[in-house]
């Protein structure tokens, strides 16, 4: 018989690719979103899966409502990808952030406990939780330092996995994922607002682009890759946690240079640090610039993963290069433009 799985923030990034490849696994994926929201699926579309999927409305603020879906669908998998997950905005709302990152973690721990204790479970943290590094690169091992209200809650939720694992005996996995990005991404994160912003440029929608502290270094993977690691992670003999990342990091001013390059773009720098602006010298317009009001009010500095855990134990790895994963999303946010214009 198919084994089920529930993926909880279905609607997001993460969850479009893991239902993709839970499915193409012969998967029964459930997917919950939340009644206030609309169910976007648009995601799931765009990976043409939405119509293989079930859905059961799942709020993580409510501890009787997550127990009632666990009890009705006991599931051998669960996903627990649902979260407030932008950092900015968890500086905006950090009450609410840890009532869903961190308590909304516990109350389902606490249902899996009484509703199906036999489920596996995969929770998503984050590399945030290194925030003020400690050492690098960042492994399973390395101190954690939080340096915002996000990354302070996914920290209590990484630590409640830990004890519900050791002192229940819960099948529960912490994912340390880093940053990973794809077309799907939100638009608030850097990444693609870069190349969303850039193909508004290049079609004469936007005239200048802002971002903020272009000096920020980041461990940037393809978020198709990463959501195997997961599945990896529950198919294990015992639970553990595992860090999955690539190795690699790179200024957020270098991912703008890249993504410049990729839509034909000549940027050339003018100043440094909140006066540093872009010029496409082969218009001479200036199309980037730092606005300060951007940046957050700590910086987690540099990010830089070390998966190698997961090499040896998952056999998984990070094999998408920077630039294919800037070509990628480049291409479908300038495609995704065009249509847009091409339909007004
Ligand atoms: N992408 C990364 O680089 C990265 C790195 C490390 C960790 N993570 C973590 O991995 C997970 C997936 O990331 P992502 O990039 O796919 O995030 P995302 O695109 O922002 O998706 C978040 C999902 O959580 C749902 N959600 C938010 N609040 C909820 C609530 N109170 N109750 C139930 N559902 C709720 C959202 O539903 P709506 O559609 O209703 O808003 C959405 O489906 C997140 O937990 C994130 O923090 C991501």
């Amino acid at each position: 018989m198919a084994k089920t799985a529930l993926i909880t923030g279905i609607s997001g990034q993460d969850g479009a690719y893991l239902a993709k490849t839970l499915l193409e696994r012969g998967y029964r994926v459930v997917g919950t979103y939340r009644r206030t929201s609309a169910m976007p699926t648009n995601r799931l579309d765009e990976l043409g899966v939405a119509q293989q999927v079930e859905f059961v409305d799942m709020e993580l603020l409510e501890e009787s409502n997550i127990r009632h879906v666990l009890q009705k669908l006991k599931p051998d998998e669960i996903y627990n990808l649902a979260a407030q997950s932008f950092v900015g905005l968890s500086f905006e709302l950090p009450l609410y952030t840890c009532d869903v990152n961190a308590m909304g973690v516990l109350r389902l721990l606490e249902a899996v406990r009484e509703a199906c204790p036999e489920a596996r479970l995969y929770q998503a943290s984050t590399s945030e939780m290194f925030g003020k590094v400690q050492v690098v690169p960042q492994n399973e091992r390395t101190p954690f330092c939080p340096r915002s209200p996000y990354a302070v809650a996914k920290l209590f939720a990484h630590w409640n996995v830990v004890n519900y694992r050791e002192g229940y005996g819960l099948y529960a996995c912490s994912g340390i994922l880093f940053n990973h990005e794809s077309p799907l991404r939100g638009l608030e994160f850097v990444t693609r607002k870069v190349t969303h912003g850039f193909a508004r440029v290049a079609l004469g929608l936007q005239d200048v682009l802002r971002v903020g502290n272009l000096e920020a270094k980041r461990d940037w993977g393809f978020a198709g890759e990463y959501v195997d690691g997961m599945w990896r992670m529950l198919q294990q003999d015992t639970p553990d946690d595992y860090v999955l990342a690539t190795g690699r990091t790179t200024t957020v001013r270098d991912f703008v240079d890249g993504a410049a390059a990729a839509f034909g773009f000549a940027l050339e720098w003018n100043g440094d640090g909140d006066s540093a602006s872009g010029v496409d010298t082969k218009t001479g317009r200036t199309i980037i610039a730092v606005d300060p009001l951007l940046y957050r009010p700590t910086e987690v500095a540099l990010l830089l993963g070390d998966a190698s855990k997961a090499k040896a134990v998952l056999g998984w790895e990070a094999k998408t290069s920077l630039e294919e994963l800037i070509q990628m999303m480049a291409r479908a946010d300038y495609d995704r433009v065009k249509t847009g214009l091409a339909r007004a």
